[in-house]
């Protein structure tokens, strides 16, 4: 959509109340239609505009719908959003209506903790991000001496090192591995190796790993049935893969990213690893934003 519209969709009063009260809580069109004062046409209306702009979702609650701001916005409308937000939010209007919204709380009496009881996994809730979800679960993690295939610029070395007795990181990209290592210097983490290679020809011993990762690389590799090889080769005896990848898709857009490949099924990468046991596949919720890809999980382990 071109800045224009977006501008167009901000700039209307009863559409900015609404995304004024989002920002506040997700509320259904009974809420904003006590806080507002306003009928119901009109405030669906409004709804359903910000809806196809992207800017809010609705999940069904009972009979109703609860509508929500979207926490994955596109750049543009993401700042346009945000700055019209700060423009804006001290006006009377808007103060006057967090009143009203602070009131309707008061009467309706329950908790956040009970209105969010069987969709608290859809909810905001501060600091329960995937993020520090992920960094804290890590910890639990033991990976032993770990080689992640396709590491990039180690951006998720921070998080592995720590839990591995060694981490070597490998890619063929020049640039990568020089900015990994600054990366790693300069956050003066030990143990942790770039090493220039491809995930078709590791430049390792035979069962010298406890555990290979690939972290949304295998779609960038010529031969990915190669590299799984690889990786059962160099994996020792009860050495554990992990595989993060994208399912099959048809979207061009993956071409722009250097991807070799359009995604896996979850059945070419169970042959792929027929030597090893212990599988274990998930495939992910297609992602918010278009064109929605979709992540497949794979975990297997070399038999002792
Ligand atoms: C999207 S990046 C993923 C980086 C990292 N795993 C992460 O999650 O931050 C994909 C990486 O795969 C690397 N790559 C491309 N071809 C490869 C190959 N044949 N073998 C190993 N890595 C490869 C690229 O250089 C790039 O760094």
């Amino acid at each position: 959509m071109p800045i224009g519209d977006y501008l167009r969709l901000l700039s209307d009063e009863t559409r900015l109340r609404v995304l004024h009260l989002l920002a506040e809580e997700p509320l259904t069109v009974a809420e904003l239609q006590d806080v507002l004062e306003l009928g119901q046409s009109s405030i669906s209306g409004h709804l359903a505009k910000l809806k196809q702009a992207g800017l809010t979702h609705d999940v069904p609650e009972g009979s109703a719908r609860r509508y929500r701001l979207r926490e994955d916005l596109d750049g543009v409308l993401k700042a346009a959003w945000i700055a019209v937000r700060a423009l804006s939010e001290n006006e009377p209007q808007f103060a006057a209506d967090r009143k009203r919204l602070e009131s309707l709380r008061e009467r309706r009496g329950s908790s956040w903790v009970e209105r969010v009881a069987g969709s608290l996994h859809r909810e905001y809730a501060p600091g329960r991000t995937w993020e520090s979800l992920c960094h804290g679960l890590v910890r639990l993690a033991d990976f032993g001496r770990c080689v992640d295939v396709g590491a990039g610029d180690g951006a998720m070395a921070e998080l592995i090192a720590p839990q591995s007795s060694k981490l070597i990181c490998v890619d063929p990209s020049s640039a990568m591995l020089a900015a990994g290592r600054e990366r790693v210097a300069a956050l003066k983490l030990s143990g942790v190796e770039f090493v220039e290679g491809t995930g078709e020809k590791l430049p390792l011993d035979d069962r010298s790993a406890d555990s290979v990762l690939f972290l949304q690389s295998l779609q960038y590799m010529t031969d990915p049935e190669q590299a799984l090889a690889e990786a059962t080769r160099v994996l020792a005896p009860n050495g554990r893969l992990l595989l993060v990848t994208l399912a099959k898709h048809d979207f061009a857009e993956a071409d722009a990213f250097g991807h070799r490949h359009r995604g896996f099924s979850g059945d070419q990468l169970k042959r792929w690893t027929k030597p090893l046991g212990d599988h274990l596949l998930d495939q992910l919720p297609p992602e918010p934003r278009s064109p929605h890809f979709q992540t497949v999980i794979l975990s297997a382990r070399k038999r002792a």
